[in-house]
């Protein structure tokens, strides 16, 4: 049997991201070349699902791939991506075992006539796995016992030491519900980033979009559609809802300013400016970051939504190098560089790539050390009775409540005080019906971490900070 375009793509990205680094959503849409366009929806979908889904349960698949395979160090690359790809649709989906086998001894075939013999093999020996992924997964939905973290891992798919992590943060519940979330693509939201987008023209396409309680946010229905349409040309974005609720809660009031450090290719910049502009209002606007190339993106997406902001590139931990001397903002917002862990159904590969080292803040190099110096820095920004706002998109408590305990003991911390997020003039300036929404997804108090579960919108955390003179 031919193998299917869909699973072409599938690799095709897969074996991309593996040799470029890079994220397999931007190989997925790096390859969506002439042949992929024409993809009907299903296909397409089943594509991103395959790589995408490969990339989240990696921990897992390899592990599965070198108990069956003699000499695992001596496959080529690319017939190693097809078993892994191959052992994720046997697992995960639901295709017909006979055609999920067929189809990737096609692939490996393909890829290196010698290899078929040992795919068919490899790929008939992985049938038994999706069993045991049905069986761990109908446990955690039955809530039979507190799961173990060999289960948890084998329904996610995640490596043992983060599923540990995630039960010590989440408690056992909670990272059941977060484990059970990787089985489905995650929910996406769309926002107009275009004074020319039309918010009717989408509510009429085919993705069942519909405008919700938070202002500027469409909830698409069949998300699996978003990827074939031309939304995203027609100058609208995907978001996520909990990330852009932070952006709501980060715009300053009328006529005052605000500095995102960490701002990347300004997404939330772009929504509070949009925000701003919709109620009549102006602010001064200014965003930093150190990545040039998400700057320029940055730049480029202010200009075609014709909105004025100074985009600085530069270390956000030096900030006297980078604004004038003396400058204070009313609002101060740094959306830091984290580990991701609360957006893994949208880049499932961060849980291969994370180390555990990588959270621990007595390293020099660490996420938690970076995200205090950005956090001390920035606070030297607020003016007098001023917000300092500080968010990742991390469930860890290594890179939220704890970089929050140590700001607050630091010398330049002490200045400050945790303010309620029902406080800011973002939450303010939301109609009743939007600061119910905000506060059913978990925004309120003084530290704010949304929940993930099926469904769900992303794991975020906002903490939010006042001068203690003010
Ligand atoms: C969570 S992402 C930002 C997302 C962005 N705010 C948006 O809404 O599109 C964190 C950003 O921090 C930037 N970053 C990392 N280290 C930095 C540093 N030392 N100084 C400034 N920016 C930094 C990264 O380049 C990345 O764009």
């Amino acid at each position: 049997m031919a193998l299917a375009p869909a699973r072409r793509l599938a690799l095709a990205a897969f074996s991309r991201a593996r040799r470029n680094r890079e994220w397999v959503r931007d190989a997925l849409r790096a390859c969506a070349d002439d042949e992929a366009k024409h993809l009907g929806q299903g296909d397409r979908a089943l594509a991103w699902r395959l790589a995408l889904g490969a990339a989240g349960a990696r921990a897992v698949l390899e592990n599965r791939v070198r108990e069956v395979v003699r000499k695992p160090s001596g496959l080529e690359p690319r017939v190693w991506d097809v078993l892994i790809l191959g052992a994720f649709e046997l697992g995960y989906l639901e295709t017909p075992v006979p055609v999920a086998v067929d189809q990737w001894v096609s692939a490996a075939t393909s890829v290196s006539p010698r290899s078929t013999g040992l795919a068919n093999a490899v790929l008939r020996k992985l049938a038994g796995l999706r069993a045991d992924v049905r069986g761990a997964r109908a446990r955690l939905e039955a809530r039979e016992r507190a799961a173990e973290s060999g289960e948890l891992a084998l329904a996610s798919g995640l490596p043992l030491w983060l599923v540990e992590r995630l039960r010590e943060v989440l408690g056992n519940a909670g990272a059941a519900r977060f484990c059970l979330s990787l089985a489905d693509p995650a929910p996406m939201w769309l926002v107009k980033t275009s004074p020319e987008a039309s918010e009717a023209d989408i509510a009429e396409s085919d993705l069942d979009a519909v405008a919700c309680a938070v202002p500027g946010l469409l909830a698409v229905g069949k998300p699996a559609a978003v990827e074939a349409s031309s939304a995203l040309d027609r100058g609208f974005s995907v978001e996520d809802r909990s990330a852009y609720e932070i952006a709501l809660l980060s715009v300053p009031a009328a006529g005052a300013s605000r500095l995102e450090i960490g701002c990347g290719r300004g997404t939330k910049t772009l929504a509070a400016a949009t925000r701003l502009a919709r109620s009549g209002a102006g602010a001064e606007l200014v965003g930093v970051d150190d990545d040039g190339r998400r700057l320029a993106e940055a730049r480029e997406r202010a200009k075609s939504a014709g909105m004025d902001v100074d985009f600085i590139e530069g270390d956000g931990r030096e900030l006297d190098a980078l604004l004038p001397p003396g400058a204070r903002f009313d609002v101060v917002f740094v959306d830091a560089p984290c580990s991701g862990t609360g957006t893994l159904r949208r880049h499932p590969e961060i849980a291969a790539a994370l180390e555990p080292s990588a959270l621990d803040s007595r390293n020099a190099g660490s996420l938690p050390a970076l995200q205090l110096e950005l956090l001390e820095a920035a606070a030297g920004r607020v003016g007098e009775g001023g917000w300092l706002l500080y968010a990742t998109c991390s469930v860890l408590t290594e890179e939220n409540e704890d970089v929050v305990e140590a700001f607050l003991r630091s010398p330049v911390g002490r200045g400050f005080e945790p303010a309620a997020i029902e406080r800011l003039p973002g939450y303010r300036a939301l109609e009743a019906r939007a600061r119910a929404e905000l506060s059913a997804d978990g925004f309120s108090g003084v530290r704010a971490r949304t929940s993930v579960s099926p469904k769900s919108a992303d794991g975020h955390f906002l903490a939010v900070f006042r001068g203690n003179a003010t």
